[in-house]
């Protein structure tokens, strides 16, 4: 598809979760209320009209169709996968997700029907400028569409996911969860699995759900027709899609991407999951698999003083920590002491009047923990650029080197400390005498 003109997939897609609610029965899978106005519809009528012609036209093009097949699989496979990645996001949001993602946004509209509950959840929509645009205009006329969305404008061909989020105000220091809805179908593998693996990389309890079409031979023979639809409409609109996965060996690789866990699902179980209790036939049709995955803890991120992402190196800014830190510093301190691998601290800057609690509760924990301390941190190297605070500050690190027998010295400026610091990780026996 052309970065410079605006999606038309995206429209279809919302048409066909338009027409689930209005031609579909109960239950329905996903009611999306905002469809049939974002489509570009004023009445349920005009909707129904359409979704006929555009039936009757693609079937008689394909040998052995239905045009109400047809739709009617399209509407299925389109409401599942929202439907899923919206169950999903509430499972994250509930366990305090507070970032939400949709990746190739074109006409969602889940932002706007989250529950009260989630009114704190920060919305990014990434998506090609020129569809966004369109979509905003859109929107602008809907007083319902609430909840405040940051766009950001992404070729997932060329561009960094987490570079664009990050230029709009995204924290990559907290998980978030990200929806990825008929979007890889039309994407080069390249693009495709640079972007999963910065996911991969995103802060511990961070989730992607996305669907993907299987290859040709593992669809099932009787959904044949519709993958042919697929591809002359996304051919028809400019947007060709890929060749379609083998579901095993994609798990296997977005697996080997670092994932803890990571759900797949065939057309068998969502139908189990989502369709089981239907009167009439709707069904998710065999051409494509939804997934999920998500990212595990990482050590790191039980720190917020310290930063331990250089890990042996171990940072921390003291003039910037709050009144009240030293109950998150003793569980920092212990969980540094807990991994058991030697490590050293640089302290970038020092409080110039720390608060008493804060100091005592520090004090009495590194008396407690002094022998575990030693045994573990080969040093630690302080910054004071200016001559006469050095000068006393020096006479300080002395104390605690006495008291404590942690080697505690004082560079004039963060490249001395950073060289320190590696040499007293080398074994070096380095202080302020002999830098
Ligand atoms: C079929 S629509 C799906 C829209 C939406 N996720 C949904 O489920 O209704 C595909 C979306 O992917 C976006 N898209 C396709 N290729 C893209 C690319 N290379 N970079 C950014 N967005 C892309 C399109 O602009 C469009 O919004």
């Amino acid at each position: 598809m052309k970065p410079g003109v605006r999606s038309t997939t995206a429209d279809f897609a919302a048409m066909m979760r338009a027409a689930h609610l209005v031609m579909d029965r109960e239950p329905k899978i996903l009611c999306d209320t905002f469809a049939l106005e974002l489509s570009g519809f004023d009445s349920e009528d005009g909707l129904r009209r359409t979704i006929a012609e555009m039936g009757a036209n693609l079937a008689s093009k394909l040998p052995g169709a239905s045009a109400d097949g047809l739709m009617q699989a399209t509407r299925a496979g389109i409401a599942v996968r929202s439907r899923f990645a919206e169950d999903r996001l509430r499972g994250a949001i509930a366990r305090g997700v507070s970032q939400y993602v949709i990746m190739g946004a074109g006409l969602d509209s889940s932002a706007h029907r989250l529950p009260d509950s989630a009114r704190d959840v920060r919305v990014f929509e990434v998506d090609f400028p020129a569809t966004q645009q369109w979509k905003r205009a859109r929107l602008a006329d809907m007083k319902s569409a609430a909840h405040p969305v940051t766009y950001v404008p992404i070729d997932f061909e060329q561009d960094s996911l987490f570079a664009r989020l990050r230029e709009n105000g995204f924290d990559p220091g907290r998980p978030a969860f990200f929806s990825w809805l008929g979007v890889v179908w039309y994407l080069s593998d390249r693009a495709i699995f640079r972007t999963l693996r910065e996911i991969a990389a995103a802060a511990g309890g961070s989730e992607v759900v996305f669907e993907y079409p299987v290859m040709a031979e593992l669809v099932d023979p009787d959904d044949r027709p519709l993958v042919e639809m697929v591809k002359q409409v996304g051919a028809l609109r400019g947007e060709p899609i890929g060749p379609g996965f083998d579901p095993a060996d994609l798990v296997r690789k977005v697996e080997g991407l670092g994932f803890e866990t990571v759900i797949d699902l065939s057309p068998d179980e969502i139908n189990a999951r989502y369709f089981s209790d239907r009167t009439d036939n709707l069904r998710m049709p065999g051409i494509g698999h939804l997934l999920s995955a998500r990212v595990g803890s990482r050590w790191s991120d039980q720190f917020e003083h310290y930063d331990v992402s250089d890990f042996p190196i171990v940072r921390i800014d003291g003039a910037s920590l709050p009144a009240g830190y030293s109950k998150k510093w003793v569980a920092e301190m212990e969980a540094l002491l807990a991994r058991g691998d030697p490590f050293a601290f640089i302290f970038l800057s020092s409080a110039e009047h720390p608060d008493h609690e804060d100091q005592k509760r520090q004090t009495q924990w590194l008396k407690a923990h002094k022998g575990p301390l030693v045994e573990l941190c080969r040093g630690i190297v302080g910054i004071e650029p200016d001559k006469a605070k050095r000068i006393l500050k020096r006479a300080q690190a002395l104390v605690v080197t006495t008291a404590f027998g942690l080697r505690f010295s004082i560079a004039a400026d963060r490249g001395e400390a950073e060289r320190r610091v590696a040499r007293l990780l080398a074994g070096e026996d380095v202080g302020d005498d002999d830098a």
